[in-house]
């Protein structure tokens, strides 16, 4: 059996859908921002956190747990500015206690969701695993430190990992049953079909005078079921016994300015965008670009969905919303 943490939040949940047709899984989320909806009805769901030993405890005592997926994580980079104890406490603490329990359990495999934001703003066009991480905000910072503990402890007790640092993820299931649904909403995807739904008056470019072709932002946008095979290959290659400690990028290694991704939206969707051009936000890098070679070399992985399937799926499901 295998142990979702944070499997009703919105990369947890895909992963479920994915995961429930090859293995008996146990989703434990205490529900803050996850949605109990978006748990595939085959998983088993137990309302609980992270941070307390006692849930964790009862979870592993009842459930003959091989591995641990972790998706519990606040992952805001702005809010983890304005608070960084709420990101230290849950993303480090909450984590460290996860891996006790483990330990004291003999449960060997744990598969970890890091970000881009550990390499902080690169000095490469694409950034591969052995780019340097140096993340500006407590958020990438929370994820780094976690990257650390694991290389420790495989070292000390033997625990076997995949840390797999995602880049921008979007979209939602092809079926439009599970999709991302934020509240507040944050990222440039959601934000822009909603506005194209009359759910919201503007979009704002957050700078247009950056050093890249048309002065926005460019993102590695990865579409969330290729990030949930990418785990599932992680799990297969992990209770295999084929790796017991590795770091993988998971991108498109395609860059997309924002204005490609509003009008790849306008073109998807046939709408025009009510778009308004504004100041930088603080701590966005210019580009964040993944090489996701190691992955596919070692495992065979690679993003099969790009920005048009991304946003097609992402429409059906913000038109049909039900969480
Ligand atoms: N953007 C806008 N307007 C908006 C929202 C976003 O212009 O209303 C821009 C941002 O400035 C950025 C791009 O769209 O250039 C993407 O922004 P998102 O907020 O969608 O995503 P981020 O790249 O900021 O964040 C993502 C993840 C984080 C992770 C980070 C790694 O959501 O969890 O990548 O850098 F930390």
């Amino acid at each position: 059996m295998i142990l979702v943490v944070g499997g009703a939040g919105y990369i947890g949940s895909h992963l479920v859908k994915e995961l429930v047709e090859k293995e008996d899984v146990v989703v434990l989320d205490n529900l803050s921002t996850g949605h109990r909806e978006a748990v595939d009805k085959r998983a088993i769901f137990v309302k609980g956190d992270l941070g307390n030993e006692e849930d964790l405890q009862m979870v592993f005592r009842s459930y003959p747990i091989k591995a641990v997926m972790h998706f519990a994580a606040y992952s805001l980079v702005g809010e983890s500015v304005i608070d960084p104890l709420k990101y230290y406490e849950n993303n480090v603490a909450s984590t460290l206690t996860l891996l006790k329990v483990m330990i004291k359990f003999k449960v060997k495999n744990f598969i970890f969701s890091s970000t881009a934001a550990t390499y902080g703003i690169p000095d490469v066009k694409l950034i591969d695993e052995e780019s340097k991480t140096a993340p500006i905000n407590p958020y990438g910072q929370s994820k780094l430190m976690v990257e650390q503990m694991l290389a420790d402890f495989s070292k000390s007790y033997g625990l076997n990992y995949v840390v797999l640092r995602y880049f921008n993820a979007a979209g939602a299931h092809h079926s439009a049953a599970i999709g991302e649904s934020h509240d507040p909403e944050t990222h440039l995807i959601p934000i822009i079909l909603q506005q194209l739904l009359g759910t919201r008056e503007k979009i704002s470019v957050f700078g247009s005078d950056y050093d890249t072709e048309d002065g926005t932002c460019i993102r590695d946008y990865i579409h969330v079921t290729d990030l949930a095979h990418a785990h599932i290959l992680a799990l297969e290659a992990l209770l295999s016994g084929e790796k017991s400690a590795e770091t993988y990028n998971l991108g498109n290694g395609l860059g997309y300015s924002v204005k490609e991704v509003i009008e790849t939206c306008e073109r998807v969707t046939g709408i025009k965008a009510n778009v308004e051009m504004t100041d930088r936000r603080a701590g966005d890098p210019a580009r964040l670009v993944a090489s996701s070679n190691k992955i596919f070399t070692e495992l065979g992985w690679k993003a099969e969905r790009h920005l048009e399937k991304i946003i097609a799926d992402a429409w059906k499901w913000h038109q049909n919303q039900l969480y």
